[in-house]
């Protein structure tokens, strides 16, 4: 007899909150793969055991989230090209015991900007707040798209760092100052503030450009704070759900060779369980 092991699964701390299993396995059903996708809740000093449990269990893959998509890289026995190029994962797949890291969620936050042509201006800086493993693929993907500005401000001053230098376009900028908004066209939280069970940024958009994009990645709650102020403002504003089911459909292709179709009864579900 064959033996199927398909169980998956995201690592990150906190992962209550995550809705990763709800479309992981939700997918895995529509498709007639047998398995599951668990929420692993990791503390970092068990990190070198979970990869050496991966193995053992014959896990097929598993999701990164935060606070591991840089702290995980060490243990992993190979990095693809672009996850290398960034320095940041948020996928592992296990090929016969080796195990490799992706990073898909330079793809999944890039698509839902593709996706509205002419929504923001490339041509203008942009104000990321947060330097940690989102950033890395955010900035990347950013400068993909030619942009020539990114302003960055994180609570850690001196992470910002390492940003700028690997990346020429950062600019330094002090935490929650915001002097310099009136010509920014795409204000980007990519930290953990907003989340289900954080502390809120506060930040006020007053002095931010009428044009100007704000985009969270958080999706759970829907609307943080920072995407209620944007929207007080009169401001466009996306949430992270589009980025978290585009990251999501490109770390199954990674695990299965399937891409997964966009569901209306999926994005129901999502919808009733996020409030
Ligand atoms: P990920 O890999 O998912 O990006 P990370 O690398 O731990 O996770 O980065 C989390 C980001 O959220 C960082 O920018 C972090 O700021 P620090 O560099 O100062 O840690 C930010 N962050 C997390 N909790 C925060 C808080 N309470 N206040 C401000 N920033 C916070």
């Amino acid at each position: 007899m064959k033996l199927e092991n398909n169980i998956i699964g995201i690592i990150g701390n906190p992962i209550q909150h995550s809705i990763s299993p709800l479309i992981h396995n939700f997918w895995m059903k529509k498709y007639n793969i047998k398995g599951c996708y668990y929420p692993f809740l990791v503390k970092e000093e068990n990190l070198k055991n979970l990869i050496i449990g991966i193995r053992s269990l014959n896990i097929r893959g598993l999701n990164v989230t935060v606070p591991f998509k840089e702290k995980v890289i060490p243990f992993l026995d190979e990095l693809d090209d672009g996850a290398k190029n960034l320095g940041a994962i948020n996928t592992i797949v296990n090929e016969n015991g080796s195990l490799k890291g992706y990073n898909t969620d330079k793809k999944g936050f890039i698509a839902p900007l593709k996706n509205r042509n002419n929504y923001w201006d490339k041509n203008k800086p942009v104000l990321l707040i947060g330097a940690g493993g989102a950033a890395l693929s955010i900035i990347s993907a950013l400068e993909n798209e030619g942009v020539k500005e990114i302003r960055v401000m994180n609570r850690t001053e001196k992470n910002i760092d390492k940003l700028v230098k690997k990346y020429k376009l950062i600019k330094k900028t002090k935490w929650l100052d915001l002097k310099n908004l009136s010509d920014v066209g795409l204000i980007i939280n990519s930290t953990s503030l907003g989340m289900k069970g954080f502390e809120n940024i506060d930040i006020n958009l007053k002095k931010a450009n009428n044009n100007a994009l704000v985009y969270d990645i958080i999706y759970n709650p829907k609307t943080t704070k920072l995407l209620k102020e944007a929207k007080k403002n009169k401001l466009k504003n996306i949430n992270g759900l589009e980025m978290l089911i585009e990251q999501a459909k490109e770390s199954f292709y990674k695990w299965f060779s399937i891409y997964p179709d966009n569901f209306k009864s999926l994005s129901n579900l999502i919808s009733k369980k996020l409030k």
